[in-house]
């Protein structure tokens, strides 16, 4: 007997690809040392001495807390407070006009989870763009769904309305639901962020949905509060809290990178309805889900974001702290697209956040080349991500010509 798994048309990988590559890289830190290995492997914010940043100030809530607020369950839905308290976190300055209803989860990828299971069709393709993050599919799959891509960028490097506007009508005409996944501001892998155009255009191809058809624009907003200034980030939210009543927009709106809560696991996926009746049954439905899944999310950082948010002092210490941070990774995106510009090195484009993608035909071979030279990185597709989240400034600045002359010594 070599396999007792039912696959059930699974593709299953031996190896995850970002925890292989973060595992060579910490391999070499130990052999090395921290200042002559480049990690930009990891999707978490680390200090210039490679030393991950927690926000002090939601560190000391967390030590705050009672043996019962981290060991009580908690409500299947979330703690009534958090679930105010996230809304906060969520919409910032923004005032939402549409039926609003949010159910914690176990970080953003269970808010995903969700909206697949309660808003897709088993045999279902959900949409989303060629770049994306790969548990997406994992998901999908596991839930007897696949992905269906546009093409994130046209020729001219812009946001590919009309791929979009083609693949909507495709799959719409063929299924009764359809979710959407967008994955903005500061997409991982690209660190685009769609301008306020390319959101009137994702409206105008949902206004045009049959009304007797449903779908669900999932918005992964994962980066959202490291992508730039707080409000500038959220003005698309005016875009789509008016869409038509057959268009359900959620929010899978984490507290993993916002709060620096990777570990904890805590989220809130947040629905804009057209009526409260659909805003209810949003409630009911997830929260059944989230029953099957987890039952009831980790208490602990529920709690951490209810204090957060009550006490005013409290928020503006983590909000400046955040933004010192938030500065600190800006910085460092800059820094690699300066250098990438002076020596001619390709990348996708990029806006802000964790990550920039630079696209090339085998990422596998960059990536081992890099890695002979202490720099790693993850294969991502058709390209390489480079964590600038992980690395310092000044070696975000020394990236792009390694990865140029890395580029080149395969070529020869
Ligand atoms: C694009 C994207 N979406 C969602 C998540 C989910 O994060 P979590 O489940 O930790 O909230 C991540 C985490 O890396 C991500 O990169």
């Amino acid at each position: 007997m070599k396999s007792m798994v039912a696959y059930n048309g699974r593709e299953i990988p031996k190896e995850d690809k970002v925890f292989a590559a973060c595992a060579k890289a910490q391999d070499a830190v130990s052999k090395f040392g921290p200042d002559e290995v480049i990690n930009a492997t990891v999707g978490a914010l680390y200090d210039d001495e490679g030393q991950l940043i927690v926000l002090k100030s939601v560190d000391k809530v967390m030590k705050d807390l009672a043996p019962a607020d981290y060991a009580a369950y908690a409500p299947i839905a979330g703690t009534p407070g958090f679930r105010k308290a996230i809304l906060k976190a969520a919409f910032g300055s923004y005032e939402p006009k549409s039926y609003i209803c949010a159910v914690g989860t176990p970080g953003g990828t269970a808010s995903i989870r969700n909206a697949i299971a309660n808003y897709s069709c088993p045999g279902d393709k959900i949409l989303t763009h060629n770049w994306h993050w790969a548990p997406y599919k994992t998901i999908a799959a596991e839930m007897y769904r696949g992905i269906e891509c546009f093409e994130m960028f046209d020729e001219e490097g812009c946001f590919n309305t009309a791929d979009f506007d083609y693949k909507v009508k495709k799959l719409i005409r063929n299924q009764e639901h359809l979710v959407i996944i967008l994955n903005t501001p500061a997409n991982n892998p690209t660190g685009y962020s769609l301008s306020m155009d390319d959101w009137y255009a994702v409206k105008k191809t949902l206004d045009e949905v049959p009304l007797e058809k449903k779908a669900a624009l999932v918005l992964d907003t994962a980066y959202i509060d490291f992508a730039g200034d707080p409000d500038e980030v959220r003005q698309f939210f005016a875009v789509i809290d008016n869409l038509r009543s057959n268009i359900l927009p959620i929010i899978a709106y984490s507290a993993s990178k916002t709060f620096t809560l990777y570990g904890a696991r805590c989220a809130a996926m947040i629905c804009l309805a057209h009526s409260p009746e659909v805003a209810e049954e949003f409630g009911m439905v997830n929260t059944f889900s989230s029953r099957a899944c987890w039952s009831n999310p980790p208490r602990a950082p529920q709690e951490v974001i209810e204090r957060i948010y009550a006490d005013e002092h409290l928020l503006a210490e983590v909000e400046a702290e955040r933004a010192e941070a938030r500065s600190m990774l800006l910085a460092r995106g800059k820094a690699f697209e300066e250098e990438a510009a002076k020596c001619g090195l390709k990348t996708l484009p990029f806006r802000a956040g964790f990550f920039v993608m630079v696209p090339c035909d085998d990422p596998d071979r960059l990536c081992d080349k890099l890695g002979e030279k202490n720099a790693f990185l993850i294969p991502f597709g058709k390209g390489v991500r480079v964590s600038v989240a992980a690395a310092s400034e000044e070696k975000c600045r020394r990236l792009p010509a390694m990865i140029k002359a890395a580029m080149e010594e395969l070529q020869r």
